[in-house]
Order: structure tokens, then sequence, then C-alpha cells
């Protein structure tokens, strides 16, 4: 396995890994080139490597199977578990031939650890039925009382935070 910090030129590889993260194909969508057009998901990609911006990728064997970034997002443009404007909001996707391998596990601990250099808190959004809740619960994401909100699939979605300091 490994990781590495992502480049300005992994944003194809992001892009691939945002389709995972949002559940893009079961809302029928066939590939990651239409998140482009739906602006509450593109944001979380587009123009990657802009000032902020923090992210890692992993793979084996060399081949990228996996990202995990973030990125702040102002309450103008707010991201699906916005807090604050300081506060980056964390994205995580892994092919799903590779997941239960550790990969995702490594692709957050790597990232946690850069990110809690920087910033003093880190967010995300996940639904409530998603087994990643319990890895996140398990890195010390708390859930944020009063997050849950129904979201465009029908299901309902919590915002948790991890503070560092
Ligand atoms: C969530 C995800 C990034 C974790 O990556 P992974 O490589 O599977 O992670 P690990 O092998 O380190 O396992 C960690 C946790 O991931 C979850 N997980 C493991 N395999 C999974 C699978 N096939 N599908 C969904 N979640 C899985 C479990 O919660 C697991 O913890 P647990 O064993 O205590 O239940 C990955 O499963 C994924 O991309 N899922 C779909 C997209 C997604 O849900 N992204 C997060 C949106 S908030």
């Amino acid at each position: 396995m490994f990781i590495r910090p992502a480049e300005a030129d992994d944003e194809k590889l992001l892009w691939a890994m945002l389709y995972e993260a949002s559940y893009a194909h079961e809302n029928g969508m066939d590939s990651p080139d239409q998140l482009r057009d739906v602006p509450t998901l593109a944001h979380y990609v587009e123009g990657w490597g802009a000032a902020g911006d923090l992210g890692v990728v992993g793979g084996f064997d060399g081949v990228p199977l996996g990202a995990a970034w973030l990125r702040l997002f102002d309450a103008e443009d707010p991201a699906y578990g916005y807090v604050d404007a300081d506060t980056p909001e964390l994205a995580i996707g892994v092919a799903p031939e590779s997941r239960g391998t550790g990969l995702g596990t490594a692709l957050m601990s790597a990232l946690l650890d850069a990110a809690s250099e920087k910033y003093d808190a880190v967010s995300l959004s996940v639904r409530q039925e998603n087994p990643a809740l319990r890895l996140y619960q398990r890195l010390g994401f708390v859930e944020v009382a009063g997050s849950a909100k129904a979201n465009p699939a029908g299901t309902t979605s919590v915002t948790m935070v991890l503070r560092f300091h």
C-alpha cells in the first residue's frame, strides 16, 4: 500500500473518487464527468489545488485506488457538511474493488495528520446508514447536534466534526 500527498494533477482521480463518495451511480449518473454539472458536488473538486486544499492519494502496486481530501467553503457556497469558513470539509472515496482493505483508514489517518498541522478542526457529511460513520467515530469525529437533514437521495445525512485543539 502507498499513501502520498495529492498534487494538482490528481484532479481527475479526485473527480473519480467524488463519484464514489457521493454515490453518484445511485443517483443516476454514469460517469464522473456528469458531476461537473452539479454545483453542489462539483465544488468539492473544481479547481483542485486552490489555497487551503489538502489531500492524499493511496493505492496498491503504484496504482491509485482512493483519495481523501479537504477544502474550505464559505457561507455563500457551503458544502453539505459546512460548519464555518475556517473548518475545511473532508471527502473520501475508495474504488469499489479495494474497499475493506484498510486503504480508507490509512487515507484518513494521513490526511488528518496533515490537517492537524494546518487547521483546528475538520468536518464532513455522511449518511446515517453509511458504515463509514463508524470509521469516522473511531477517528474521533462527533456528530454536530441538530445537523441531521434530508439529502437529495431521500436519506438522512449528518455533519460530523473532529477537533484537533
Ligand atoms: C468509506 C470508504 C472510503 C472506506 O474505505 P475502505 O478502504 O473501505 O476502508 P477500510 O478498509 O479502512 O475500512 C474502514 C471502514 O470503511 C467501511 N467499509 C469497509 N468496507 C466497505 C465497503 N465495502 N463499503 C462501504 N464501506 C465499507 C467500514 O465502516 C469500515 O469500518 P468497519 O470495518 O469498522 O465497519 C470506502 O468504503 C468507500 O469509498 N465507500 C463508498 C463511498 C463513501 O461512502 N464515502 C464516504 C462518504 S461520507
